[in-house]
């Protein structure tokens, strides 16, 4: 089966994308991790300033998947390119930048110093559950007044990261859209909490942190079914709770056109070998010669 997609203005050789803060700066895992197999691979976010990120604990396993509450622990734009901006090229994969900040002139002014570093796109991550204050991706009206921002500083593509938290989340995406995003990523982390019965305290120093994983999958992809139900038109990257082909199967059916494996790598780094194998396995049992067939092809009852 022919993996090659098309992502708004990118084409990608494989649908696989490996997700923002599941691979460090990418080029850090390059020994662990075949870059080969995927379509592209986005750094972990970075903001304007260094950001220590919340106290220990930080990552709790929970029943489906786990929470994660690191608050977006990163060195600063600046920082960042001094230690990897040379590197860029070194992996045999397209990296995409993450900007994260707290207002809408830091996201501007990441993205315009990405803009001018080695890296091929820009994910805008307005859905980060584990900062003060509610994420931007939960406010039409903020999420288009950050992308209207990355857009008016950068001639990149650029992607919307959005919370499955959003109600509705099309109405956000359709906002980003507007604002001039090439496609949206939906979705990220849900916001989730847990305590330790016996401690009382909570699982998380910042009690509520991201839930992603397993149980993720079926919340993500009724966001994708939203999405590209209500903004036609808007390119969509599943994500949530993605660890086998079958995964993929279900979010290019729900209608997106590429997915990204977050949780999964923690695991298992080398996950793409398996996802990729298992694919062309199913484009050979079903006849499918070219996986773009199966965006938003799934059969109505
Ligand atoms: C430990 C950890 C750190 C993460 N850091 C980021 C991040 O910096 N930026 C971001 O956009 N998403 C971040 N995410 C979210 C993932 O990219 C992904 O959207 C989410 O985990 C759902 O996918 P999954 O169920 O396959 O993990 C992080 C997730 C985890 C588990």
């Amino acid at each position: 089966m022919n993996l090659a997609v098309t992502l708004g203005p990118l084409s990608l050789r494989s649908p696989l994308i490996a997700a923002s803060g599941t691979v460090g700066s990418v080029v850090e895992f390059s020994d662990s991790i075949d870059y080969s197999l995927y379509g592209a691979a986005v750094a972990k976010s970075v903001s304007p300033e260094p950001w220590t990120g919340r106290e220990p604990p930080r990552l709790a396993p929970v029943a489906g998947g786990m929470l994660n509450g690191i608050g977006i622990q990163n060195p600063g734009i600046q920082a960042w390119i001094d230690a990897f901006g040379s590197r860029l090229t070194s992996v045999p994969v397209p990296i995409w930048g993450s900007v994260v900040a707290h207002d809408i002139d830091g996201f501007a002014h990441v993205a315009s110093v990405i803009s001018r570093t080695d890296l091929a796109a820009i994910e805008i991550n307005l859905s980060c559950p584990n900062l003060d204050g509610a994420p931007f991706g939960l406010d039409a009206t903020l999420s288009k007044s950050v992308v209207e921002a990355v857009r008016s500083v950068t001639d990149l593509p650029i992607g919307a990261k959005l919370s499955p938290d959003a109600q509705p989340i099309a109405a956000v995406a359709a906002a980003c859209a507007e604002a001039g995003a090439d496609w949206v990523v939906v979705s990220n982390t849900a916001m989730g909490v847990g305590f330790d019965p016996v401690t009382r305290k909570p699982l998380l120093s910042g009690v509520v942190g991201g839930y992603s994983g397993d149980a993720l999958r079926p919340i993500s992809l009724r966001c994708v079914v939203e999405v590209a139900r209500d903004v036609p038109g808007i390119p969509i990257i599943g994500c949530g709770g993605i660890s086998g082909a079958d995964h993929v199967v279900e979010y290019l059916l729900a209608g997106a056109t590429a997915v990204a494996i977050g949780t999964a790598h923690l695991a298992r780094p080398r996950i793409a070998k398996s996802v990729t194998k298992g694919l062309h396995r199913y484009g050979h049992t079903h006849g499918i010669a070219r996986i773009g067939d199966l965006v938003g092809a799934y059969e109505p009852w």
